[in-house]
């Protein structure tokens, strides 16, 4: 995204979209293809849940650096709704500090203005019918200006439901003339598969599905979308990204930070709810789908869906021997002592909540079938890291002899999602000399060093995307169903089966029953 206007704009309008076309040429060939190419229509944002934390942190920052970028129309509107008293000046202000402590750029005088002056506020209890129909009475004041609507959900999940029933009692579920109006919800949605249905038909009871947005915030990082273009835009490795030459993959989301002070949360989500059900499903599909038949929002989301159809449950006893599940203990990460997770503010001293597990999971499919897939992730580990490793099999005949090539690891293809954004491909190489001997060595490709432009926040693409009515970064009802039912099945099996909860030392690689569930496989976790 360019941080200043650019020399060359041309602006017209798609024909039957709300978007504007910006088309542009720039000096910097480099730069080629990172430009924005439309903006959305003029619009009102209406945050409920304004004084949160996720506003605070994530929102209002991402709100004003796609001001910086130039992304946001003009005129627009930002409607914080939140519980307490305060004044636009007041929420501008909060604003200001929350931007000034988590934006990814500084706040510069001009831009900071300009969009301080799209900050309203409306203070109103959540259940209370007179905070819609203020709410109403601001929106038709902006409607004519403003056509386009977009609420957020930031609240509690408990009061989704509630905010949707009564934004469709007031008449505000629905589009009025030319406008059009979306919600994003965010995370989590359900803490089950009943659950999550439960709120898919409270939704629909209001908005259609396409006016819903399920955010997952991993589908807005820039490297989960080169998935998709490693695969489908380069000829090279779809021919091998199946069964016939891959031995195994494995999921890695390690996490340094404990629980923040979220054990209110916390205790009653763990990691298999917190990481998998969302974030690891979605790398998950990615990497497995097959092609889609278009990039359109429902053709990717189709292929997906069929990813979490075809793994394979884990119900009864498979669940004690596919999975494993750990609990931080004190330690040191980072050179800092930490302590364990029963001692964290907020948290039962005898909490049997996990906050790591791993699993072995199969797709059943044509082009998976027997390839196992590898999951893990853990508060409190080593270091921060997620990445996409895919191991290829061994070359069928060993021509090389020992001792020079035996020991070679096999081909391996690491897609780096965060930190150190990259993908790296191992093979083996001839040592320089006179006898042929096979080392290991790496291929790297950085994002850093190869585009000169920082890449946006998660939450900055996906509001601009909810914004222009592009879904595909969102995740659909049925998908949050399959997940939810493989993951409710695990949690079942867990309390059935009384599945062992394992210590691990804060700063370590979470708990060795870990490594003896893919050392039955004859392979190791990777050493990040
Ligand atoms: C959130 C989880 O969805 O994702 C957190 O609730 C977790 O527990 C976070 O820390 C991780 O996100 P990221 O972008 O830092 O990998």
């Amino acid at each position: 995204m360019p941080s200043s206007p650019a020399k060359g704009w041309s602006m017209g309008h798609n024909a039957g979209r709300e978007e504007v076309v910006v088309s542009m040429d720039r000096d910097n060939p480099l730069r080629e293809g990172l430009e924005p190419e439309r903006r959305p229509a003029p619009f009102a944002l209406v945050i409920f849940g304004a004084t949160g934390d996720l506003c605070r942190r994530k929102l209002l920052p991402a709100l004003y650096n796609l001001a910086v970028d130039r992304w946001l129309p003009e005129p627009y509107a930002v409607v914080g709704v939140g519980r307490s008293p305060m004044n636009d000046t007041a929420f501008r202000e909060t604003a200001q500090r929350a931007i000034d402590q988590h934006s990814r750029r500084p706040r510069q005088a001009p831009v900071w203005e300009q969009f301080a002056s799209h900050l309203y506020y409306l203070q109103g209890e959540i259940h209370d019918p007179t905070t819609y129909r203020k709410l109403a009475e601001t929106l038709q004041g902006l409607a004519a200006a403003m056509p386009g609507r977009l609420y957020y959900l930031a609240t509690p999940p408990t009061l989704y439901p509630e905010v949707a029933r009564q934004l469709g009692t007031a008449g505000l579920g629905q589009p009025r003339g030319s406008g059009w109006t979306r919600i994003i919800v965010e995370k989590p949605f359900g803490h089950d598969l009943e659950s999550a249905r439960q709120l898919n038909l409270a939704l629909h009871q209001v908005f259609a599905e396409e006016q819903l947005y399920r955010i997952d915030h991993y589908l807005g990082k820039e490297t989960v979308q080169n998935l998709l273009v490693f695969r489908f835009a380069n000829g090279i490795f779809e021919p091998i990204w199946n069964q016939q030459y891959i031995d195994h993959v494995q999921i890695t989301v390690a996490e340094s930070i404990g629980i923040e002070g979220r054990a209110n949360y916390y205790e009653s989500a763990g990691a298999l709810r917190d990481m998998v059900q969302n974030h690891m499903f979605q790398l998950l599909s990615l990497l497995a789908m097959e092609p889609p038949v278009t990039l359109e929002a429902d053709a990717i989301r189709d292929e997906k869906v069929k990813v979490l159809k075809a793994v394979r449950p884990l119900a009864g006893h498979a669940v004690n021997e596919e999975t494993v599940r750990g609990q931080y203990q004190a330690g040191v990460v980072d050179g800092q002592p930490v302590p364990g997770y029963r001692e964290e503010t907020g948290v039962n001293p005898a909490s049997d909540t996990e906050t790591y597990v791993a699993m072995r999971l199969f797709i059943d499919n044509w082009r998976w079938a027997g390839v196992p897939f590898y999951l893990r992730t853990g508060k409190r580990m080593s270091k921060r890291a997620t990445e996409i490793a895919i191991q290829f099999k061994r070359p069928p005949h060993r021509l090389f002899s020992a001792p020079s090539a035996a020991e070679l690891d096999p081909n391996l293809l690491a897609i780096k999602i965060q930190p150190d954004e990259g993908i790296i491909l191992r093979f083996g190489a001839k040592e320089p000399g006179a006898r042929i001997r096979v080392r290991t060595v790496n291929m790297e490709f950085l994002y850093d060093t190869s585009f000169a432009d920082p890449a946006p926040e998660a939450y900055e693409r996906l509001l601009l995307d909810a914004m222009l009515g592009d879904s595909t970064l969102f995740t659909r009802h049925d998908e949050v169903e399959q997940a939810w039912a493989i993951i409710t099945a695990i949690l079942e099996g867990w309390k059935r089966h009384r599945t062992p909860l394992h210590g691990y030392e804060a700063g370590s690689w979470g708990p060795s029953a870990a490594d003896d569930l893919i050392a039955r496989d004859l392979a190791r976790w990777r050493h990040l």
